[in-house]
């Protein structure tokens, strides 16, 4: 199978030197990249800034913008059995980009902020598409009920949910996957590589039983 996967933040300039974006490190989205090429899959990883390596024999497509990542996703979408939206999309982006350097001033500034696209979302909305496709959700609080919310509202077929207090940046996380039946499991706190061979094994098998179905 080919796995699509998006990983990591984005960055929204503000001017050439300064930008809005997020504490997502890309290690989730990496570590599925890496168990999903372990496992015998082709793997094309779309990734914003990171700092880390990608695995070997992975086509990476590095972007930056949200912008970016939309497109990027969209291109490689269609040729994919298995879509796996990981990446910290910014929510927000300037509404207008300025072309120099913004200079300080004595008072204070406000900077105008307009919603990106949701990538999930635009996916989501494909009545004929034929991937998988799984959302992330990053909560705070009330993890099941939004996520519930997520899977609804991005009409995915899976959302792998998390507290971002626990994830953020770390080697470790704890998972509570919703399917689209309304069933859910739960993967308790373990590195970030054991549980994305997990979500490997969950993705491709759900894929395969689809096909059969269809066929
Ligand atoms: N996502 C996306 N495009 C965006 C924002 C989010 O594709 N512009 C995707 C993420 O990759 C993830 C899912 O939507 O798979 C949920 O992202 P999350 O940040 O948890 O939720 P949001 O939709 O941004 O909602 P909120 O910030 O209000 O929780």
């Amino acid at each position: 199978m080919t796995f699509l996967i998006s990983a990591g933040p984005t960055r929204e300039p503000i001017d050439p030197v300064r930008y809005i974006s997020n504490r997502s490190s890309g290690k989730m989205g990496y570590a599925i990249a890496e168990a999903a090429l372990d496992m015998g899959h082709d793997v094309i990883l779309i990734s914003g800034p990171t700092n880390l390596a990608p695995p070997r024999d992975v086509k990476v497509v590095s972007v930056s913008t949200s912008d970016e990542m939309f497109q990027a996703v969209h291109q490689h979408a269609e040729d994919s059995d298995v879509c796996v939206l990981c990446a910290a999309v910014a929510d927000y982006k300037p509404a207008q980009v300025s072309p120099v350097k913004i200079k300080k001033r004595d008072e204070g500034i406000s900077i105008e902020l307009v919603p990106t696209r949701d990538i999930l979302q635009s996916l989501g909305r494909q009545a004929s598409r034929k991937f998988l496709l799984v959302g992330f959700a990053a909560e705070t609080d009330h993890l099941e009920a939004n996520a519930t919310k997520k899977l609804r509202e991005k009409n995915c077929d899976i959302i792998v949910a998390n507290d971002v207090r626990i994830g953020m940046e770390t080697d470790e996380n704890e998972l509570l996957i919703l399917f689209r039946n309304g069933e859910t499991k739960k993967i308790s706190r373990a590195p970030k590589k054991i549980l994305a061979r997990e979500l490997v094994k969950i993705f491709s098998n759900l894929q395969q039983k689809g096909l059969t179905k269809k066929m």
